[in-house]
């Protein structure tokens, strides 16, 4: 790959150790994919830090970076394993609290932003259209490339890190326009009616294309939150974080449908919630928010929680970001869902936050929720936030 006299010299070490390391691991990617250079990124947005994955190894690995590393885009975080302030409240251990707290440290020093959200986008992380970017939680990535049409690779923390300590990254897959063509059409025939529709439809094109990229038409309208949950699901069950949806993706006029096709019916939406559903009935948690719920998800909560009392049985969580919660605290929402008996999980997430062993089932909007909860061991219900806000109330799915 070729490197100017600049870039050279940071792999020489002459800007630090962090430069130096980040610089052998762009270069040693670059090299694997056969990118011809780096490019500039607009922003990066890390992934790997809850404390519950990264363990003392990674922590480690952390504090040695950053000694003398510092970010020189603007750089977002993923969500942690606790809410940061009120981890009490969640269940969270003073011995695990201490450590992540650490982990948070390390990335304040390295000037990062401490986001702690899967949505970056909707907390001032915003992408334009065609920006080159080095984002690394895989629903993010896949709202960037498709939903803004910004250009990223599904990232690795520790390459997302390195591209935050020298603004750059290498110049190969999604980032070149020819690796951003859709290869196989698949046309929506069924319809999509609730929030959670969205995620098994997500379940049913992953799994169908897996690492195609896919042009879909069919679909006449999608809001934000509904465009979000499918991007969650579409590249859990599959897995390139790309999709072109006719008239509703920007650029998505530039393609032409692929000859491939594959056709989703009622049926395939019906038989993803089959799939994702397990045979459970008691319900120990709700958690809502996966990609981090936006303001008008958390009205829509509040509305439904409205003089509502939850089961003493059933914790019901609201997952999203700390400037997402200050917003509802502005409003009555925050009041009203405390009030009920539910609880904000700011920075977190019910796949980072160690609940191993903690609860035996959980009922969810997301079907990515559902994929990393049966992770957890945890039995899984899929369904409307209606049916997820009745589960909590009744402490039962039906
Ligand atoms: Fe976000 Fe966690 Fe879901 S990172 S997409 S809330 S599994």
């Amino acid at each position: 790959m070729y490197l100017t006299k600049e870039e050279e010299r940071m792999l020489d070490g002459e800007e630090g150790y962090a430069v130096r390391k980040s610089m052998e691991i762009l270069v040693a990617l670059g090299n694997i994919y056969g990118a011809e250079r780096l490019i500039k990124v607009g922003s990066v947005q890390v992934a790997g830090v809850s404390y519950h994955n990264l363990g003392d190894a990674g922590l480690e690995f952390l504090n040695e970076l950053a000694g003398d590393g510092r970010v020189r885009v603007l750089t977002t975080l993923n969500p942690a394993g606790m809410d940061l302030e009120d981890w009490r409240k969640l269940g969270i251990s003073e011995e695990f609290a201490e450590k992540q707290n650490l982990v948070i440290d390390a990335f304040r020093k390295m000037g990062i932003i401490i986001s702690c959200t899967c949505t970056p986008y909707l907390i001032g992380n915003l992408p334009r259209y065609g920006e080159h970017i080095a984002w690394s939680e895989s629903s993010a990535v896949t709202f960037a490339n498709s939903v803004i049409g910004a250009k990223t690779n599904r990232e690795g923390g520790p390459s997302a890190l390195a591209a935050g300590f020298v603004g750059k990254t290498p110049y190969y897959g999604l980032h070149l326009e020819e690796n951003r063509v859709p290869d196989t059409h698949v046309d929506v025939k069924a319809k999509l009616i609730r929030l959670s529709d969205w995620g098994a439809l997500g379940y049913c094109i992953g799994e169908d294309v897996q690492n195609k990229i896919p042009y879909i038409t069919g679909i006449k309208d999608a809001s934000l939150d509904e465009l979000k949950t499918f991007c969650a699901s579409v590249v859990t069950y599959g897995s390139k974080p790309l999709f072109h949806m006719e008239g509703i993706t920007p650029g998505s006029e530039k393609h032409n449908p692929p000859r491939e096709k594959v056709i989703i019916q009622d049926g395939d939406i019906k038989e993803a919630y089959r799939s994702i559903n397990d045979d459970v009935e008691a319900i120990d948690l709700v958690c809502v928010g996966c990609p981090h719920a936006s303001i008008k998800e958390i009205a829509e909560i509040a509305s439904l929680l409205k003089n509502r009392k939850l089961s003493s049985n059933t914790q019901f969580w609201v997952a999203t970001s700390r400037s997402m919660k200050d917003l509802a605290d502005g409003r009555s929402y925050t009041a009203t869902i405390e009030k009920a008996g539910g609880k904000f999980a700011c920075d977190t997430c019910m796949a980072v936050a160690p609940l191993k062993g903690r609860f035996r089932s959980v009922a969810t909007t997301s079907a990515k929720g559902c994929y990393y909860s049966r992770h957890n061991a945890m039995k899984t219900k899929l369904g409307s936030l209606e049916e997820c806000v009745e589960a909590a109330v009744r402490g039962r799915w039906s």
